[in-house]
């Protein structure tokens, strides 16, 4: 960490939050962010059992972490999750500040623009644009100068690779890279600086555990994907850790593709 750069006390480790941490995307984040020596509040939703693993991995490296809920599409709980976050920066860090929020928590799937209905649509919009959105508004008091927000989009967002049935999940997707933007602006002013990642179809949980279920749909992605096989969560967690990382310094505003050349 360039303790200059981020008013960051030499003694206090770096802390980050990664949203959706009990699977998937998330959980390698976590992970890879530990080994770069930060401490790691680890959200889930439905499973608890999978944040706790997640926080196993990262005492198994030798660092620190600390599972907590969070439904990222009920911004009215976000004040609570707050008085978590902070109880758990002093119990846990010594510390009243964070170093980097990934916003990451999601869920996949699509539905014809036939058959969506406002629930569903509002749905997509809660979890995938409103939460990350405000979750970031809740906790940028305790964002320390430097800090890193990442947040998680989608190759679905791109001409090239859309897919029927995504205009829900896809529109989105696509708001929370120009909104992401827009905050690498405003928020520069207090050197934070706001990137997002666009994973290709990556092996995790998404849409029900669709690549567990129907393993069939693999080939005809991999034929579509340069690098010529599906992405792991490792291939993004390892982006998404240096993006939070001092090595990304000079890095803001980019939206970063980061699907082994899936649909070129
Ligand atoms: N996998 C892909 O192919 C792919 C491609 C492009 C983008 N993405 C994006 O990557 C991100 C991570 O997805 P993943 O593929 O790792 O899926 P995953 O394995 O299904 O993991 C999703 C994570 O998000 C959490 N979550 C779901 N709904 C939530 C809610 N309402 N509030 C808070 N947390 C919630 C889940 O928590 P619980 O398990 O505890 O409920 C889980 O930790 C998502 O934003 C997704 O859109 C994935």
């Amino acid at each position: 960490m360039n303790t200059e750069q981020t008013n960051q006390p030499t003694d206090a480790l770096p802390v980050a939050i990664v949203t959706g941490a009990s699977a998937g995307i998330g959980r390698s984040a976590a992970v890879e962010i530990a080994r770069r020596g930060f401490g790691v509040i680890a959200t889930y939703h439905s499973r608890p059992e999978g944040a706790e693993d997640t926080v196993r991995l990262i005492e198994d490296l030798g660092g620190t972490a600390r599972a907590i809920r969070l439904d990222v599409g009920d911004t009215e709980t976000f004040p609570a999750f707050r008085e978590q976050v902070e109880a758990a920066l002093a119990n846990e860090w010594g510390t009243d500040r964070i170093d980097a929020l990934v916003n990451n928590a999601g869920f996949g799937g699509g539905r014809a623009f036939e058959d969506m209905r406002e629930a569903d649509f509002d749905e997509y919009y809660r979890v995938l644009l409103r939460g990350p959105y405000f979750l970031t508004q809740t906790l940028l008091p305790l964002l320390r100068r430097g800090a890193a927000v990442v947040n998680v989009s989608s190759s679905s967002v791109r001409p090239g690779e859309s897919e029927p049935g995504y205009s829900g999940y896809a529109g989105m997707k696509a708001a929370l890279v120009t909104a992401s933007r827009y905050l690498a602006r405003e928020l520069g002013e207090r050197g934070i600086r706001v990137n997002t990642i666009a994973p290709g179809p990556t092996r995790t949980r998404i849409g029900g555990d669709a690549f567990e279920k129907y393993p069939d749909i693999i080939p005809a992605i991999a034929a579509k994907t340069a690098l010529g096989r599906l992405g792991e969560p490792d291939d993004i967690g390892r982006v998404i850790a240096f993006l939070v990382s001092a090595d990304a310094q000079w890095i803001t505003g980019e939206d970063i593709q980061v699907a082994g050349g899936y649909g070129l």
